[in-house]
């Protein structure tokens, strides 16, 4: 155990900064701090010596900044062979475990699990531990410590060998598989993941559906006692009003306005937006396949819309990822030579990431477009009404988690339905503006009601349970 034990310890794949190596001679490194559910509810806790958050090394930046010494408090960042990493990263967690959970093999996806997945598979059980070890050397005595995410499954029942002095959790952002697609693992490797996750004190979930999801698996391959010592416990992030809000009326985001502005033309032209990381789950290619529908059977909107579709590159090392990106930008140069005329380009696709500009297409989208086949939450349903300047329809997928909370004043879709999406898209552009409007402040105040600063406390308290 170091010196300085942490009370309070939370370990994820992706930490909150990462480095990047510049090009100068010498080469530097440029810290950039990332945002997102976790960092906003870390911050709960405020400067708090005695926490750290214990992440990987991802990139060559990170690496060089861990070879270096570089680091910032309360971060601890761990350089993982990169043979083992690249096979548990993109491997296991982003090759299967994400798809299992979303549901997202199909012809000619299918899995076959076979020598490679072994290899992958010890690499998986090899970065668990290395987190494990790392958690159960940096830990005090009795503290909590709160694992995210399903690249590191094991990794509760790992430190629970090492350490049964601690409380530990573990937070899922993701769906979980209805357990008939689970079975689609090899039964080992199946029963490795839930036991891993079950030497947790207590399982968070973003939905009670993904809740009960895991508690049918347990049940189903480990029997019905398999959840005794575990609490499971339902924690539906929501949007950071206060944060967005502030980041939102910065003059970087009006001058994105103004340029978006430009790249829409007309003035009366109405917007439909979306932003994703580009990979299969968020079903964007469907998305463009609805939009170019309702071009098609309703020409009225012809020239009056614009979609701006926003998808920001993800996992690139893998083909399927890149594949995927490759596809989108298809679709969407074939609506705009199919439908576009010379001042009206009909889909105005940006492939890189700049958050200033999506949180200006959050302010003036007239209609937004979250349409997921599969999504834990999905917070830009959630942060688009927070932001909207002037009331904005939202188009949701029934598969996302956050249709638990929005489905009373969204618009409710199948994600797999073109036509009924190109539906909802007609009704959500010509919904009067005082229903919008007020449709848009109640889908607000149910994305905001458990802010993440609240949802990171409400889980620490449950895990480390009534002062004594
Ligand atoms: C999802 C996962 C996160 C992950 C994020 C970005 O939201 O739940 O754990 O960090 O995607 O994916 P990446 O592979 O870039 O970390």
């Amino acid at each position: 155990m170091s010196d300085q034990a942490a009370k309070l310890l939370v370990a994820s794949n992706r930490g909150p900064v990462s480095y990047r190596l510049t090009d100068t001679h010498p080469r530097t490194l440029e810290a950039k701090r990332g945002g997102g559910g976790l960092v906003s509810g870390l911050s709960a806790i405020g400067s708090d010596a005695a926490a750290l958050w214990v992440c990987a090394a991802l990139g060559d930046g990170d690496r060089e900044a861990v070879a270096r010494g570089v680091g910032e408090p309360g971060v601890r960042m761990i350089a993982i062979d990169p043979e083992v990493q690249a096979d548990a990263y993109n491997g296991i967690a982003n090759s299967v475990l994400w798809f299992v959970h979303h549901m997202l093999y199909q012809t000619p996806l299918e899995p076959s699990f076979g020598p490679e997945f072994r290899r992958q598979w010890a690499h998986y059980e090899a970065y668990n531990q290395a987190f494990a070890e790392t958690l159960a050397a940096e830990a005090a005595p009795g503290a909590a410590v709160i694992v995210q995410d399903y690249h590191l499954s094991l990794v509760p029942g790992l430190l629970r060998e090492l350490r049964g002095d601690l409380r530990i959790g573990h937070f899922s952002h993701t769906p979980w598989a209805p357990t008939d697609y689970f079975r689609l693992l090899p039964d080992d490797v199946a029963r490795q993941l839930l036991r891993g996750m079950l030497g947790a004190d207590r399982l968070g979930f973003l939905t009670r559906r993904w809740a009960d999801a895991f508690t049918a698996c347990c049940t189903d391959l480990l029997g019905p006692d398999a959840l005794d010592g575990t609490e499971t416990g339902v924690h539906g992030l929501g949007a950071d009003a206060g944060f967005l809000r502030e980041r939102a009326h910065r003059p970087d985001v009006d001058e994105r306005i103004a340029a978006l502005r430009e790249q829409i033309g007309g003035p009366d032209r109405r917007t439909v937006v979306r932003v994703d990381r580009t990979e299969l789950s968020k079903n964007i290619v469907r998305g463009l396949q609805a939009y170019r529908l309702l071009l098609e059977t309703r020409p009225e909107w012809r020239e009056r819309v614009v979609h701006l579709a926003f998808a920001y590159p993800s996992r690139q090392d893998l083909a399927v990822y890149r594949d995927y990106m490759t596809e989108v930008s298809r679709v969407a140069d074939e609506i705009n030579s199919t439908y576009g005329t010379p001042g009206w380009t009909p889909v105005v696709l940006h492939l890189e990431d700049d958050f200033a500009r999506s949180l200006a297409s959050y302010r003036i989208a007239d209609v937004a477009l979250v349409n997921p086949v599969r999504d834990g939450m999905n917070l830009v349903a959630k942060e688009v009404p927070v932001l909207s300047d002037d009331g904005c329809a939202l188009v949701l997928s029934r598969e996302a988690g956050a249709a638990a909370e929005l489905s009373d004043d969204a618009l409710m879709v199948n994600p797999y339905d073109i036509s009924a999406t190109a539906e909802a898209l007609h009704q959500a552009l010509s919904m009067p503006a005082a229903e919008r409007t007020a449709r848009t402040e109640r889908l607000a105040a149910a994305a905001t009601s458990l802010p993440p600063q609240r949802w990171f406390l409400d889980q620490l308290n449950a895990l480390r349970g009534p002062a004594t």
